[in-house]
């Protein structure tokens, strides 16, 4: 009797912040994530209340989430995490079951121009979405998908696709004719940068750990590949440019590689460092970049990426370069929507063990 009033005081709530029909849906969803931060022991599976949705939201069914190096920063708290009970993943991709109420957004041109629908796709990168359902504003950070991108694709393509896409436009825009040097070169960020650098006509150098990943990395573009772990880094890329250096770096590995990166960039080159792999970078004095009038920048992929002309006009970029295959989005594996999975994907994406993408099933389409 008390379960049954509880329940439905959720529905009565769920709908007093929605005028939509929600008898339909649950009052409480599943999630994975966290509760508190710690190591991958933290994660765990979550019961969570329905979201609530404005009458300016879509409400998302999530079928896929993408995992990132962000999501073990936020589980280890290495990134404060904004709230908790957190789920973790922040990227996803699924198919829109409601859309806005509000008149004023459903006739205005600014929505009707994102072309959302009741069963259209779209991304999401909005941090704790990894469950069942996430209602995001129509202007929010989400992405239309096309109709011929699977939604799969679309999970794996959409943070690690804005991330590389900023990158070699808005940090360092790459010219035919340059030189770019990319970390890490089989990951899910790095794969991209590969493609992209080489499609726009530069030589591509990059670094990785075994001759399995580099040969991966060559059928995405690679032109030199640096085996680390048994080469001089700094040696190697000097010897690749004779001694000039490289027109940019790419570094999502941090705190291991930073320091060297400088021994190899060009005079005014751009050092973009943008992750933390291996551990954040220190504090640097400014009066480094004197030595060679270096650039750097530190960007994170949201910040390309804040109103909807932007939000439309990169994910549009995106999709084309994948339709069209000049972009492959390389998926490493499906971990299945359980804490197990997420710890799984986690675990194997921090011990070095994976190449390109890592996904979360969380439903069927
Ligand atoms: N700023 C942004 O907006 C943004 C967005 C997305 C990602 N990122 C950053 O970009 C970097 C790459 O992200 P990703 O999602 O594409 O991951 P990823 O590159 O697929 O990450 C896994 C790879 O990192 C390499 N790695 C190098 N040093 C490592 C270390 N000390 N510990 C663990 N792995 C190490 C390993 O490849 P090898 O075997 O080749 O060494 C490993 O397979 C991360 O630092 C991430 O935080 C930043």
């Amino acid at each position: 009797m008390r379960t049954t009033a509880l329940r439905i005081s959720h529905i009565v709530r769920h709908l007093s912040t929605s005028s939509r029909a929600a008898m339909s849906y649950p009052s409480t969803i599943k999630g994975v994530g966290i509760k508190q931060t710690g190591g991958l022991e933290a994660i765990e599976e979550l019961s969570l209340p329905f979201p609530e949705v404005k009458s300016t939201d879509l409400l998302v069914k999530i079928v896929y989430g993408g995992v990132n190096f962000i999501d073990t920063y936020m589980r280890s708290g290495l990134y404060p995490p904004a709230f908790l009970p957190l789920p973790i993943a922040k990227e996803v991709a699924g198919v829109i079951v409601e859309l806005p109420t509000d008149e004023s957004v459903l006739h205005s041109a600014a929505f009707k121009g994102r072309g959302f629908k009741k069963g259209s796709k779209v991304a999401i990168d909005v941090t704790g979405s990894l469950k069942e359902y996430v209602s995001v504003p129509w202007d929010g950070n989400v992405f239309p998908v096309p109709d011929d991108i699977p939604v799969r694709v679309a999970a794996a393509a959409i943070l690690q696709g804005i991330t590389a896409l900023g990158q070699v436009t808005e940090a360092y825009d790459v010219k035919k004719g340059d030189t770019v040097f990319i970390h890490t070169i089989a990951g899910g960020v790095g794969l991209l940068h590969a493609q992209i650098a080489k499609g726009r006509g530069a030589t591509v150098i990059g670094t990785t750990s075994t001759p399995e990943k580099a040969a991966l990395a060559k059928a995405h573009g690679a032109d030199h590949v640096i085996l680390y772990r048994s080469e001089n880094v700094v040696e190697r890329a000097l010897e690749i440019t004779n001694g000039e250096g490289v027109d940019v770096i790419y570094d999502g590995v941090g705190k291991d590689t930073f320091e060297d990166d400088f021994k190899y960039i060009k005079r005014k080159g751009t050092i973009v460092s943008f992750g933390n792999a291996s551990g954040p970078v220190p504090p640097v004095p400014l009066f480094k970049l004197t030595e060679k009038n270096v650039k750097l920048l530190r960007p994170t992929a949201v910040n390309w990426v804040t109103n909807v002309e932007e939000r439309d006009r990169y994910s549009a970029e995106l999709f084309k370069l994948v339709a069209s295959g000049e972009l492959k989005i390389n998926i490493f594996q499906d971990y299945p929507f359980t804490a197990e999975g997420v710890r799984q994907a986690q675990s194997d994406l921090t011990t070095g063990k994976t190449t390109g993408k890592l996904l979360i099933k969380v439903a069927d389409e």
